[in-house]
């Protein structure tokens, strides 16, 4: 039987006062009071408190005294303003209560492993095992309510400006750049697998070539690398490319997106056009390719003072091309001793560098780490080239560049943290723009593309391609939001000589680049407009909009830090006859 819901529990207010209502719901929590049963029902839309009274309804009083937590039930009654002193402010419909005519149980429900309560302690594999408990809290509601807004708000946006979406394929051919590829064997090809996406990449310049114009898609795509609490092995990208533009209206659509985006879903707006820095700039101020622009503390480079100082790490470094780089913890001259041996402690072990060195500028005494060593005039003038104001703090490293830029980036963030000096409500974005092109691999002395072998080179340093490639720059550019990188992306190639360039100083042989990329080579040849686009992590953008501390709080069905799902048991063992319809036989695991 289906007592079929005339509301839901988030809505009945005052004026629905002696109306008949049914609801439908999960028993969240119960009470008895002197014989009175009160039930908190819930459904998505909230709770509602529905009482059982022994004298007025004995029947459905006496079935609901064996009600649970989480039975699901249905319920007919009338709505009464609650009692004065009886009304919940913090509750939706604090001010109502359903006097219950009858009920009926549609499923009982065993005692939950954990409770089912907005904030609770579990251990997170507990959850992902019993996922569809955990999805049944009201954070992790909201957030997939929040996701399907930002899903809708950038259809309507796409759409408005007359992009299509298209569907790209999710079985194509392997093609190994970046990440590893999650692959799958074809039955009726046997030998032969196809790769899931790292991304629509080929298809949507494909899509160019074939005169879509304006594309977007929202995207799953895969990919087989080792996680972190900001990557996923399946994610969700909002993928976009466009034919006949340049940098500033890709970048104006994007633009347009996010506002769009903070305004439907959170009611926020934002200023455009977002502050642009190039990768260069973003390194050598904040030791990052992806800054967080909240707060302040950006970097000075030291070392022309200190270039000929007695102190050996710091003449040295700079004589070996190093750099001797520090910056501003302002107001922070008076921290302990011991508070700087644990920070020293953790500069060496978490982000590993040789030693942190740092000046402490009080009034009475401007003190040194290293004053054994340096003269108090290289310190005064260490201490006014960086800006140091009284009772300031200056944190400074020396090393090799760019790896020191990248441990003092990595201070600066852990710094902030630990000082709590980041505005959680301030919403930063940035563009990093002039990526290098190629990042030269010491491993196996190769270069390979940053971002992707189809990035345009900037025109000005097209000709160092082959003679030095680490210094030409890329028409690429990164979307930054709060020190997160939430999309990057890049004008294309479009030109058939140049892409095989391209391939050439990525080591590429002609065949190779043949066997791999043939169709879009042959493509090329067809007539191909410029072109360029971009890629968002939506599940990013949706962590950062949640304040959700990791991703798999803002996907329904996320994969743990070993890449599993835990609720349906994958990967998992396969059949034996399911192997051999596809040729494939397992070696032994050797660990
Ligand atoms: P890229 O590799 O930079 O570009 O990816 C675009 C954005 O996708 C998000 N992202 C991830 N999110 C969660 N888990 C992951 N494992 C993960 N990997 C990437 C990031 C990133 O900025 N085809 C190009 C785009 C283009 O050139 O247009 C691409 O995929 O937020």
């Amino acid at each position: 039987m289906l007592l079929k819901r005339t509301h839901t529990c988030g809505e009945l207010e005052s004026k629905h006062e002696n109306e008949e209502v049914i609801l439908n719901g999960w028993v969240n929590t119960r009470r008895d009071l002197g014989g009175v049963i009160f039930i908190d029902l819930r459904d998505r839309y909230g709770l509602t408190q529905v009482v059982f009274s022994p004298q007025d309804e004995p029947e459905a009083h006496k079935l609901a005294d064996e009600l649970r937590s989480e039975y699901v039930v249905g319920i007919r009654g009338y709505v009464r303003k609650r009692d004065e002193e009886t009304i919940n402010p913090n509750m939706a419909t604090g001010e109502i209560e359903v006097r219950v005519k009858s009920l009926h149980i549609y499923s009982k429900a065993k005692t939950t492993p954990f409770e089912i309560k907005d904030d609770i302690q579990t251990n997170e594999e507990i959850r992902l095992k019993n996922r569809y408990l955990d999805l049944r809290r009201k954070p992790l509601q909201q957030n997939l309510m929040l996701r399907s807004a930002v899903y809708k708000s950038t259809r309507d946006y796409f759409n408005e400006l007359q992009f299509a979406e298209v569907e790209t394929p999710v079985l194509m051919r392997s093609t190994p750049e970046g990440a590893r590829d999650y692959l799958v064997p074809s039955r009726v090809n046997p030998g032969k697998f196809y790769a899931l996406p790292q991304s629509p990449q080929i298809y949507k310049q494909t899509l160019m070539i074939s005169g879509m114009d304006r594309y977007f898609q929202i995207v799953k795509c895969f990919r087989d690398e080792d996680l972190r609490a900001d990557r996923q092995p399946e994610f969700t990208q909002i993928d976009v490319e466009m034919s006949f533009v340049d940098e500033e209206s890709i970048y104006s659509v994007a633009e347009g997106l996010m506002a769009r985006m903070l305004k439907d879903t959170m009611g926020k707006e934002i200023e455009t056009p977002f502050p642009r820095m190039t990768y260069q700039e973003a390194i050598q101020t904040y030791g990052s390719d992806k800054p967080d622009t909240r707060f302040d503390m950006k970097f000075k480079d030291l070392s022309p003072i200190v270039a000929g100082s007695e102190f050996r790490v710091f003449s040295k470094t700079v004589a070996e091309g190093g750099k001797v780089v520090g910056f501003v913890a302002p107001g922070f001259g008076s921290l302990g001793r011991g508070v700087m041996d644990r920070l020293t402690k953790r500069v060496q072990q978490e982000i590993g560098a040789g030693g942190l060195i740092y000046i402490k500028n009080n009034e009475d005494e401007v003190y040194s780490s290293v004053s054994k060593f340096v003269s108090e005039e290289t310190t005064h003038k260490m201490v006014a080239a960086a800006g140091a104001q009284t009772g300031d703090l200056v944190l400074i490293l020396a090393g090799k560049a760019p790896l020191v830029y990248h441990q003092l980036g990595d201070l600066r963030i852990m710094f902030a943290k630990e000082y709590e000096m980041i505005d959680e409500k301030k919403t930063h974005f940035l563009w990093v723009t002039d990526f290098p092109l190629f990042e030269f691999n010491e491993d196996d002395g190769r270069y390979y593309a940053m971002h992707h072998p189809f990035t345009s080179p900037n025109p000005e340093d097209i000709h160092k391609m082959e003679s030095d490639p680490g210094a030409v720059r890329a028409r690429a550019y990164d979307i930054v939001m709060n020190g997160s990188e939430i999309g990057g992306g890049s004008i294309r190639i479009h030109d058939y000589e140049l892409q095989k360039t391209m391939f050439r100083t990525l080591g590429i042989e002609e065949a190779e680049a043949k066997e791999k990329f043939g169709f879009l080579l042959e493509a090329f040849q067809y007539g191909a407009p410029p072109h360029g686009g971009i890629a968002f992590g939506l599940d990013r953008i949706v962590m950062l909009l949640t304040g959700a501390k990791s991703l798999r709080d803002v996907i329904a069905f996320p994969k743990n830090q070993r890449a599993q799902s835990t609720m349906d048991n994958s990967p998992d063992s396969v059949d034996k006859d399911q192997l051999d319809e596809l040729y494939i036989q397992l070696k032994p695991i050797v660990k």
